[in-house]
């Protein structure tokens, strides 16, 4: 058995990616029952009794091992990470931001802590840190990037494992048993999937961001800049998102952009987040199918 299944005690090493604020507990059950590591995303909530109803809700559906990812610059990270401990969860992921201070709080609630990274200076601090596994999610993967020059997954998997001695898991651009066998070929030892889970049955994602997955062309989706901060989100363009880059006078999309269209209704000015694969994803499946096919 690898280091990674040993850590996160589910029968194959495919971890589902978290998706910002938006949180399913039957996606999550469905893939810890599929065989996989369901997370929950518990870094943009801003009490601990959301956390513990999310876990309360997983475990009703499920008694397989589940994790949860933490966003670093959380100030409630700390306080989550002792309820997850608490309710017997193993391993967490840890992203945006420094890991430095959260490690040693990891290890002495006896957890693992696998780092989510989008370089291999990162990779290397990350485990500098304590880090006991890093996720490497590459330039195709859907959302928050950095607007630096990234790497893709070819590149940038195999030049990880050459540097570091830790378990690493590709995120990006995997969405089916094709993407799965790369991922080990390249020197990870598991994978992290985001938009092909979100393009599920049992995802929290509306109807209308599915289908934009579903329908999403080669080169489909594009890197749009957050304000002034060098970050981007991974979008899919969508007609109006078109428009307005077109437009010389446009200066910043983000703040135009509807984060929450299922509560407006306004689905034409969606900022629908998705990976570069949604090119290849040309249906909405159940999370079991998806498994099946990606370990067959
Ligand atoms: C809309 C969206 C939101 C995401 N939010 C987070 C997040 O909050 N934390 C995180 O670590 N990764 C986040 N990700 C990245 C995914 O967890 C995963 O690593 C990535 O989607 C993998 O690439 P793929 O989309 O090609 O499968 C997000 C991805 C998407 C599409």
């Amino acid at each position: 058995m690898s280091e990674l299944l040993k850590m996160l005690g589910c029968r194959y090493p495919i971890i589902q990616g978290p998706i910002g604020m938006f949180n399913s507990p039957k996606m999550v059950a469905a893939v810890s029952e599929a065989g996989g590591y369901g997370l929950l995303a518990v870094g943009f909530i801003n009490d601990a009794d959301t956390v513990k109803g999310l876990i309360d809700d997983v475990r009703k559906l499920t008694d397989k091992p589940f994790g949860a990812n933490i966003v670093l610059m959380n100030p409630n990270s700390g306080e989550y990470l002792k309820i997850l401990a608490d309710a017997g969860v193993k391993t967490v992921t840890t992203s945006v931001g420094s890991p430095k201070d959260i490690y040693p709080v990891i290890h002495d609630l006896g957890m693992k802590g696998i780092h989510v990274v989008l370089a291999l200076q990162h990779a290397i601090s990350a485990v500098t840190a304590g880090a006991d596994a890093l996720v490497i999610a590459s330039a195709e993967a859907g959302g928050l990037r950095s607007l630096n020059s990234e790497s893709s997954t070819m590149v940038l998997v195999p030049l990880v494992a050459d540097h570091v001695k830790v378990p690493i898991v590709a995120a990006g651009g995997i969405a089916d048993s094709r993407g799965y066998k790369a991922a080990f070929a390249l020197g990870a030892e598991g994978v992290q999937v985001g938009t092909r889970f979100l393009a599920s049955d049992e995802s929290p994602a509306s109807e209308q961001w599915k289908k934009a997955i579903v329908e999403c062309p080669d080169g489909g989706t594009g890197l749009i800049p957050l304000g002034n901060m060098k970050l981007a989100n991974r979008l899919i363009i969508t007609p109006w998102i078109r428009e307005r880059l077109a437009d010389p006078s446009t200066k910043n999309i983000a703040d135009e952009l509807d984060r929450n269209p299922d509560a407006t209704g306004n689905y034409e000015r969606a900022a629908f987040g998705a990976g570069q694969i949604s090119a290849l994803i040309k249906d909405i499946k159940p999370i079991k199918a998806i498994i099946e096919e990606m370990v067959s």
